[in-house]
């Protein structure tokens, strides 16, 4: 009894200096298949003395698995290592430079401006470029027959759709949308006109329109927000002037302008002499709008006012043909990035 004993323990020494010796996944295998099979050595030792208590047995048995498991896991731990070190990315290198385009002017523009709206309150809409007869001008006031309808040379698609000439048909949309509640919209977008292309003129352009409706509102609160955007776009020191004009679609109506940022206001080319350079059309919203939208004129008033987007992109970078936004020339473009 005590030699079958003394003869497990010497065959647990053998296995487990043998176990010592594993460097890999290969002499870790070879042992599992040489020790720790049904056939191994050891397992016919126990077979013999399969009468014996289980604990001296198990001795032999633990003692060779435990030495198998903690191989296994320095095994594995050491790939894991070889791997981590072999896929090992060095972040400082310097990245590659990929070529990055620039922004349309315009865009950079337009999103300002639209910024500076939303942060007053107002909510942003969109329109169809693709608009009816019915919208684009009898809405605005501008009946069939109204000479009004020569300001604006219109783009038709046929008698009664046309290319929109400007965004204001937007505003009735709007209204149509909060049915007889009040509000404060802008909708920036393409506009397009029967024009002959030049250095200031084009047959499509962006507008901002902007339209607030509510009890109370006077041309106070027109000329305070349209200051206050002059001032976020152009600076503090600009100085804003508001002339009588005539819009169909707005009574009183305004033209303004901005102090001239070539020459300060002493009057240059640029300017034409004048020392100010018109920038957008304004007014209050006219009673037959408000009536052909669903609001009572006695009880609400509302104003109205429509942005060139090039024109304020223009004066912003000192861009001298508005051909330039549509041309694609990298080299404009290029000049252009985001803040
Ligand atoms: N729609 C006018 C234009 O394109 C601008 C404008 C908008 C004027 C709103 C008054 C009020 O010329």
């Amino acid at each position: 009894m005590s030699e079958i004993f003394s003869k497990v323990s010497e065959l647990k020494e053998k296995i487990l200096s043998e176990a010592s010796q594993i460097k890999d996944e290969v002499s870790l295998k070879a042992f599992q298949e040489k020790h720790m099979s049904k056939k191994s050595e050891l397992s016919q030792l126990m077979g013999e003395i399969r009468n014996l208590v289980g604990e001296e047995k198990n001795d032999a048995r633990n003692a060779v698995t435990s030495a198998f498991q903690a191989k296994q896991k320095e095994i594995q731990e050491a790939a894991i290592a070889r791997k981590l070190e072999r896929e090992k990315i060095d972040i400082t290198l310097p990245s590659y430079n990929y070529k990055m385009g620039g922004i349309n002017p315009f865009y950079l523009i337009q999103d300002e401006m639209i910024d500076i709206f939303v942060s007053m309150g107002y909510e942003v809409k969109e329109g169809p470029d693709v608009e009816t007869d019915y919208f684009n001008f009898e809405r605005m006031n501008i009946p069939a027959d109204h000479p009004a309808r020569e300001m604006q040379d219109s783009l038709y698609i046929n008698p009664t759709t046309l290319l929109r000439t400007h965004t204001s048909p937007e505003q009735a949309h709007a209204m149509d949308e909060k049915g007889g509640k009040p509000l404060m919209m802008i909708c920036p977008g393409k506009t397009y006109r029967r024009d002959d292309d030049d250095a200031t003129h084009s047959h499509q352009f962006g507008q901002v329109e902007g339209l607030v409706v509510g009890k109370g509102i006077t041309l106070a609160n027109l000329k305070a927000t349209l200051e206050l955007f002059v001032r976020k776009m152009f600076g503090e020191k600009r100085e804003v002037r508001f002339r009588g004009s005539y819009f169909p679609f707005t009574e009183p109506s305004v033209e303004v302008d901005i102090s001239c940022m070539n020459c300060g206001g002493k009057g240059c080319s640029m300017c034409k002499g004048t020392g100010f350079i018109e920038i957008l059309g304004a007014g209050m919203v006219h009673p037959n709008v408000l009536k052909m939208s669903g609001y009572d004129p006695e009880v609400y008033s509302g104003f109205a006012f429509g942005i060139g987007i090039e024109r304020v992109a223009m004066l912003r970078y000192g861009i001298d043909d508005i051909r330039k936004f549509y041309q694609g020339d990298v080299r404009f473009i290029e000049q252009f990035t985001r803040k």
